[in-house]
């Protein structure tokens, strides 16, 4: 049985500290008030534009990380400059991500397999530095497939589309859950780790969290935005409980333990 573990992406403090240019918010405060929460790490990402994060944060990030023990999941696009940055620290796992500097926010997967000749080399560079390499792709099979083939430990689900689909209430909602489930089978069937993120709230936290190969929930923006009305450590005990409740629910299941055995 495979306990559910929630890392908390604090990016959106730094949002918010970055618009008026102050030293507040401080994300590494969050970082430590997340995990004090029952956060089980804490996940950041570094874009190339520094819009949120910035270096000096990932350096006090890694540093308090390191401090108790918690694993750092330090997101990055594939550059060269990215990569320095994630060997200099050695966090316990790099989250590869695509990203487009006039995006809002990471749009879609990785393409793994029109990529694979830029990413292979930076996935065995980072494993051998004894980093974790996570790869966030679609949920295809055949994204998945080419992730196993680049080196890569972990693939994160991308469970923005999904999640847009049940706030939006459209029909295509239950279809996008079901390319979840199959790709994590798939993910797990060929020895790689699950997780999943983007965009997940307190009503779509369920379903995914019901996927029995999925290990580990990177949750952030919506969490950052309910810290303003209940408070950061409440918002994260209610997402924890949350999780909590769709594992029991789905252990019930005797489906979920066929799925997580081995
Ligand atoms: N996982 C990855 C790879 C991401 O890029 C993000 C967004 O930075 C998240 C998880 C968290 O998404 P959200 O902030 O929408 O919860």
């Amino acid at each position: 049985m495979k306990r559910l573990r929630l890392g908390v992406n604090i990016d959106h403090v730094a949002t918010v500290r970055n618009a008026r240019g102050e030293g507040y918010p401080d994300p590494v405060r969050a970082a430590e008030m997340a995990l004090a929460a029952g956060a089980d790490g804490i996940t950041a990402h570094l874009r190339e534009d520094r819009r949120h994060i910035s270096d000096t944060d990932i350096e006090a990030l890694a540093v308090i990380c390191r401090r108790r023990g918690r694993p750092l999941n330090f997101e990055c696009a594939v550059t060269p400059e990215m990569e320095a940055i994630a060997l200099a620290h050695r966090p316990h796992a790099a989250c590869l991500v695509p990203e487009r500097r006039e995006e809002v926010t990471t749009e879609g997967g990785l393409d793994m397999i029109r990529g694979a000749n830029t990413i292979t080399p930076v996935v065995r560079r980072l494993a051998a530095a004894g980093i974790r390499v996570s790869a966030f792709i679609d949920a295809d099979d055949a994204q998945v497939t080419a992730a196993k083939a680049a080196g890569a430990h972990v693939v994160e689900l991308h469970t923005g589309a999904y999640c847009q689909a049940v706030r939006e209430r459209l029909p295509q909602a239950e279809a996008l859950l079901r390319n979840l489930r199959a790709a994590s089978a798939h993910a797990s069937e060929l020895g790689l780790e699950v997780h999943a993120g983007h965009g997940i709230d307190f009503e779509t936290v369920k379903p995914i969290a019901a996927i029995p190969e999925v290990v580990e929930l990177n949750i952030g923006h919506f969490l950052i935005g309910e810290a303003i009305f209940m408070g950061l450590g409440p918002a994260i005990q209610r997402m924890r409980g949350l999780m909590d409740e769709a594992r029991a629910a789905s252990h019930a299941d005797p489906a979920f333990d066929r799925a997580t055995q081995g």
